[in-house]
């Protein structure tokens, strides 16, 4: 049935009209706030590539985290900079590192929100690779254990969700089997599961001080080509137990997202990575883009293709905005 039957612009004619049609919501339940702790006190710093972003010393975590909690965001995920480093990432798993502290803390607060850890070592280790290196490469097995052990770390410090992000073949089963045994069943696993070796990190590392000292992550982190090999990595994580599955990037790889909702039955979540969010920062700063409008129209992009999380850079914003509308 072609024009002048049909006629697409009748139902677009009003406001009320569009909302009855509008096939796509987006809510504050859908966000998951990032939020990087450092070792020290009294420090908030901005993050110079992550504008809005800072740096918080666990004394001062409370304050995003509150803010958060306020405005009715559901979930944080925080990244740790460690106050040590070595060859193999073990203040990772120390009790006393910042991750940790910050998580007891968070937790004794406001035990009703999902607090989830980014699970890796790159942030860890002083050659800034996700695992442990053997002539130049990381060595998948060996590292294997160590994910484990920062995931258990973060488990006794009171995680809810420990979020594995280094890519390691077999990491979803190491972990689920090191918390299953150590008495932790009811901590749940967001996997990394189609992680790309992406230049859209670039702003990130320089947050989390882990850019690896040589060479790059394409030996462990996904070809931006491939998509079919992105369904065959999350078949896998699920196998092993993965409760959450997680495609990221997400502007560039929204085709991904939606194989991925029609292929799998898990909830799904879409990372907005930092150099997405540096991209509208600086566009938005020069006066070129809406700030506003762009950032709504992106997560309502996520939510079209299929994610049902988004953890963004932009939450407390969309929080905010979603409130006024
Ligand atoms: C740790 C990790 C990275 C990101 C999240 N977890 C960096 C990387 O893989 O190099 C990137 C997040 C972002 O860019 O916002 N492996």
């Amino acid at each position: 049935m072609g024009f002048p039957i049909y006629r697409p612009r009748r139902t677009r004619a009003g406001e009320n009209l569009r909302a009855m049609i509008r096939e796509t919501s987006l809510s504050v339940k859908d966000l998951i706030y990032p939020l990087f702790v450092v070792p020290g006190s009294n420090i908030k710093n901005e993050i110079s590539s992550l504008p809005g972003n800072y740096h918080w010393s666990v004394d001062r975590v409370l304050e995003p985290v509150g803010e958060a909690v306020k405005l009715g965001i559901p979930a944080v995920l925080l990244f740790g900079l460690p106050s040590y480093k070595d060859a193999v990432g073990s203040s990772g798993w120390d009790d006393n590192e910042p991750v940790q502290q910050a998580c007891r803390l968070i937790k004794q607060q406001y035990p009703e929100l999902v607090l989830i850890t980014d699970v890796c070592l790159c942030e860890y280790t002083d050659h800034g690779h996700c695992g442990v290196l053997e002539n130049c490469t990381v060595n998948n097995d060996a590292t294997l254990p160590f994910m484990a052990k920062v995931a258990l770390s973060h488990a006794r410090a009171g995680a809810d969700i420990v979020a594995p992000s280094n890519m390691m073949d077999g990491y979803v089963q190491a972990i689920r089997k090191c918390l299953d045994e150590n008495d932790y069943p009811h901590v749940a696993i967001m996997a990394y599961s189609a992680k790309y070796a992406s230049a859209f990190y670039g702003p990130f590392r320089a947050a989390a001080d882990s850019a690896p000292a040589a060479g790059d992550r394409k030996g462990y982190q996904m070809d931006p080509a491939n998509s079919d090999e992105a369904l065959r990595e999350t078949a896998l994580d699920i196998e092993e137990g993965a409760d959450i599955i997680m495609v990221k990037p997400a502007l560039a790889f929204l085709d991904v997202v939606r194989r991925h909702r029609e292929t799998f039955n898990r909830p799904l979540c879409v990372y907005n990575v930092s150099g997405e969010y540096a991209m509208v920062k600086a566009a938005a700063e020069k006066g070129w883009i809406d700030e506003k409008r762009i950032v709504m129209e992106i997560m309502t992009a996520f939510k079209r293709a299929g994610a049902k999380m988004i953890i963004t850079y932009h939450s407390l914003d969309v929080a905010r905005w979603l409130r006024e509308q």
